[in-house]
C-alpha cells in the first residue's frame, strides 16, 4: 500500500496524501502582486496533498527578485484570494512561503522607496538579475537598526493575516537558502554585536522572535518554517558548529510550537548533502510534522516515509513540469522534463503549457 497516496493529517488539517508541491519562485508577478495566469498555475497543481507557493514577500523591501509576489498590500491579498479560490475544488491544502530576500536583492529589483536590508553591511557574492539592466552584483545591504528589526517581524505577522483573509491554510516562514532569516542564523551574514548577533541563542533570536509574532498573528496551527542547514546557497559557506546551530533551532521551535519543519537537502542541485544525523536530530527534537525535500522520486519518497524519516514529501522540478505529478506517479507513467529556460521569464510558457496526461 502506497504511503505517499494515501490520506494523513497535517495538525488540524485533513491532506489528500503525502506529497507536497515545494515552494518555488515563478516570477510571473507583475507588479508585485499575483493574477489569474498564477491562479491557473496554482490549480493545475490541486491534486497535491499540499500546496506551498513560491517566496512571497512581506515587505516592499524583501522584494530582491524580479516579480515575485508580495503579501503587504490589498491588491495582493485580492489576488491571493483568486489563487486559493481557484486551489480549493482539487483538495490541495495551501501554504503562502513567505519570503524576505534581504541581502540576495538588488535595488533596481525593489519599488521606490525600499530598502535592501540585512543584518550586517555585507554582500552576499554573486548576482541578481534585473529586468532594467540584467545581471547586477548583489547589493551591499544596509544594516539593521532595532528599529528596522521590530518593523521586518511586524511585517511578517501582518503578511500572515493577509494570507489567512485571502484563503491560505497557514504560512511557511521562509528559513532557508540564504534569504533574510537565514542572514540572521549564519555568523558569515551576521557580524552584529548587539542581542542579534554573536553566539547562535543570539543569532536565533530574530527567527524565534518572528516565528512568536506570527503565531501570535494567526495560530501555532497555522505556521511553519523552512530551514537548510548545510546549505550553502546564496553565499552561505559552512562553518564548524553548524550541526549545533541547528540542533539548537530544532529544540527553540520545538517549544515556540509551529506545525511543521521543512528541510532542504540541495544535494541533488550539487550541493553539499544534509548529513543523516542532522535530519534524526530534527525528526527527535521537533514532535510535531516534519517535511523532507531535495531529489525526490516515488520509490525514495515511498521508502522513507516508511522508514519514518519524515511524514511529508516536497518535490520542486518534477511538480514544475507535470501538473499531474500525482496522476502520473501513481500510475507510473512518463513525466515530462522541466524547462529550465522558462524558470523565471514571464508570461504563460515553460509555466501552464505542460501537458496533461492523456484522457
Ligand atoms: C524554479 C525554482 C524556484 C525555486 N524557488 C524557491 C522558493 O521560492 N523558495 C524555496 O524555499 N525554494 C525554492 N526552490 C527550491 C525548491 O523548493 C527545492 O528545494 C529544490 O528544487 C530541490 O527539490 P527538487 O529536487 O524536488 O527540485 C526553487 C527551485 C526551483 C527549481
Amino acid at each position: 500500500m502506497s504511503l505517499l497516496f494515501s490520506k494523513t493529517t497535517l495538525g488540524p488539517l485533513a491532506l489528500q496524501n503525502r506529497l507536497v508541491m515545494a515552494p518555488m519562485t515563478r516570477s510571473r508577478a507583475i507588479g508585485n502582486v499575483p493574477n489569474d495566469l498564477m491562479a491557473k498555475y496554482y490549480a493545475q497543481h490541486a491534486s497535491a496533498g499540499l500546496i506551498i507557493t513560491e517566496g512571497t514577500s512581506p515587505s516592499p523591501n524583501g522584494l530582491g527578485y524580479a516579480r515575485i509576489p508580495g503579501s503587504f498590500s490589498a491588491a495582493q491579498a485580492e489576488g491571493w484570494r483568486r489563487v486559493t479560490e481557484a486551489v480549493r475544488p482539487g483538495g490541495a491544502k495551501m501554504f503562502m512561503q513567505l519570503m524576505h530576500c534581504g541581502r540576495v536583492a538588488h535595488a533596481l529589483n525593489l519599488p521606490a522607496g525600499a530598502r535592501v536590508l540585512g543584518p550586517s553591511a555585507v554582500a552576499a557574492a554573486g548576482e541578481m538579475y534585473t529586468d532594467a539592466q540584467g545581471m547586477k552584483p548583489n547589493a551591499v545591504p544596509e544594516e539593521m537598526t532595532g528599529a528596522d528589526i521590530t518593523t521586518a517581524i511586524g511585517e511578517f505577522a501582518q503578511a500572515a493575516k493577509y494570507a489567512v483573509a485571502a484563503g491560505f491554510d497557514g504560512i511557511e516562514l521562509h528559513g532557508a537558502n540564504g534569504y533574510l532569516i537565514e542572514q540572521f542564523i549564519r555568523p558569515s551574514s551576521n557580524r552584529r554585536s548587539d542581542r542579534y548577533g554573536g553566539s547562535i541563542e543570539n543569532r536565533a533570536r530574530f527567527v524565534l522572535e518572528v516565528a512568536d509574532a506570527v503565531i501570535g498573528a494567526v495560530g501555532k496551527d497555522k505556521v511553519g518554517i523552512r530551514l537548510s542547514p548545510f546549505g550553502v546557497f546564496n553565499d552561505m559557506p559552512a562553518y564548524a558548529s553548524m550541526e549545533a546551530d541547528y540542533t539548537y533551532l530544532a529544540r527553540q521551535l520545538n517549544v515556540a510550537g509551529l506545525l511543521y519543519i521543512h528541510l532542504v537537502d540541495h544535494s541533488s542541485m550539487g550541493a553539499p548533502a544534509v548529513p543523516d544525523s542532522m535530519k534524526a536530530t530534527f525528526r527527535d527534537e521537533f514532535k510535531r510534522t516534519l517535511i523532507l525535500s531535495g531529489g525526490y522520486d516515488a520509490a525514495r519518497a515511498e521508502s522513507d516515509l516508511a522508514a519514518g524519516k519524515c511524514d511529508l514529501v516536497a518535490v520542486a522540478r518534477p511538480f514544475l513540469a507535470n501538473p499531474d505529478l500525482v496522476a502520473r506517479w501513481k500510475s507510473s507513467a512518463a513525466v515530462n522534463a522541466p524547462d529550465p529556460g522558462t524558470f523565471y521569464t514571464p508570461g504563460a510558457k515553460g509555466y501552464t503549457d505542460y501537458p496533461a496526461l492523456a484522457g
